[in-house]
């Protein structure tokens, strides 16, 4: 299947967003034609400083490589290197409904977040996605709950251009994980691991080896004593054990097994070291990769030159079709 998605470059990756989200792209790209790009446009209808956007572009594209998004079985690129997306968004902008745009819940959070940056880019946020996943012929498009409605979006728009102006783009699937555990915060496991909390409670995906174990030894739990997954009682030591899960790849039942009688601190040094040793991985490609920024930028190219091919062929079926 042909799948496209992208992903703003806005600061840190933390291990919530790596199993989330960033995992499911790298599983796709095994078996499926996929197009991962780093929506810059997208970025700039929210305030942001031209001085640092670069770095943080290149930032994102360390990040993605070094968790395992390859060059070789996917098309890797920044947004704004291929051109036919705004071209497309110009297009499909013409065919959709100014009243659907208004009625975004991102638009309207963005625009009460942002008075004072309330921009026609912000609004149109919703037609360069299409365009992103259009120009493709995308069958499924990979993204988190909150960007569920843009893919709608884009499937209306992909229903209506087929009806005005005849069979062109197939409709996309959003492809949502909905069993995917949500990682929880360290500090109060009854919220989302998020940037944005409290940083005890959020592990990077380049955090220190000693800020990885401090942060996992002093995660909240109950005062209990049983290694135990349960959501209603145990939230603290459910996370830890979805953690513990995810990067070991062991089932939760045969965890709680191996910990049977033993101490939370056991368990909690022992995901501590799991986690020290799986991110080193991260952080030793990490760190090749920004000694030779050169490469990134031509893998960045390579990715670049592979989506303008198919790019290229649906603007001209596009503009073809709609008599231009
Ligand atoms: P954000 O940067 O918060 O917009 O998150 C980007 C994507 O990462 C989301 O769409 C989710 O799929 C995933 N994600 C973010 N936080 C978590 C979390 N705590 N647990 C699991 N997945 C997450
Ligand atoms: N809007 C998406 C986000 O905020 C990023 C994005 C841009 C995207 N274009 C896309 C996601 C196309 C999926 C498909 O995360």
């Amino acid at each position: 299947m042909k799948i496209f998605s992208a992903v703003r470059p806005t600061g840190g990756i933390h291990i919530g967003n790596y199993l989330g989200a960033i995992n499911q792209w790298i599983s796709l790209q095994e078996n499926n034609d996929c197009y991962f790009a780093i929506a810059d446009l997208h970025a700039i209808t929210t305030p942001y400083d031209q001085n640092t956007l670069k770095d943080k572009i290149f930032e994102l594209a360390v990040t993605y490589l070094s968790l395992g998004i390859d060059p070789q079985k996917c098309a890797f690129f920044i947004q704004s290197k291929v051109r036919e997306h705004t071209e497309l968004a110009w297009l499909i902008g013409t065919i959709v409904p100014v009243g659907e745009l208004q009625r975004m819940t991102q638009f309207k959070d963005k625009a009460t977040q942002h008075k004072e940056y309330v921009n026609a880019g912000l609004l149109n946020y919703p037609i360069l996605m299409a365009a992103d996943i259009l120009l493709y012929k995308s069958g499924g498009v990979p993204v988190g709950k909150d960007q569920k409605q843009h893919v709608e979006f884009a499937r209306n728009a992909a229903e209506k251009f087929n009806k005005q102006f005849g069979e062109c783009f197939p409709i996309p699937e959003p492809l949502i994980e909905e069993k995917q555990a949500n990682i929880m915060s360290l500090k109060d496991p009854s919220k989302k691991m998020s940037k944005s909390g409290d940083q005890k409670g959020c592990i990077n995906i380049f955090e220190e080896d000693d800020s990885i174990r401090k942060k996992i030894m002093s995660a909240e739990t109950d005062t209990g004593s049983e290694i135990k997954y349960d959501l209603e009682n145990k939230k603290g030591i459910s996370n830890l054990l979805s953690i513990y899960s995810a990067f070991s790849k062991i089932e939760i039942p045969l965890i709680e097994k191996k910990y049977e009688g033993k101490k939370y601190a056991e368990f909690k040094s022992d995901l501590a070291d799991l986690l020290i040793s799986k991110l080193s991985e991260f952080k030793e490609k990490r760190y090749s990769y920004y000694k030779n920024p050169d490469l990134v930028y031509n893998m960045l190219e390579k990715g670049a030159e592979k989506a303008r091919i198919e790019a290229k062929k649906t603007i001209e079926e596009v503009k073809q079709k709609m008599g231009l």
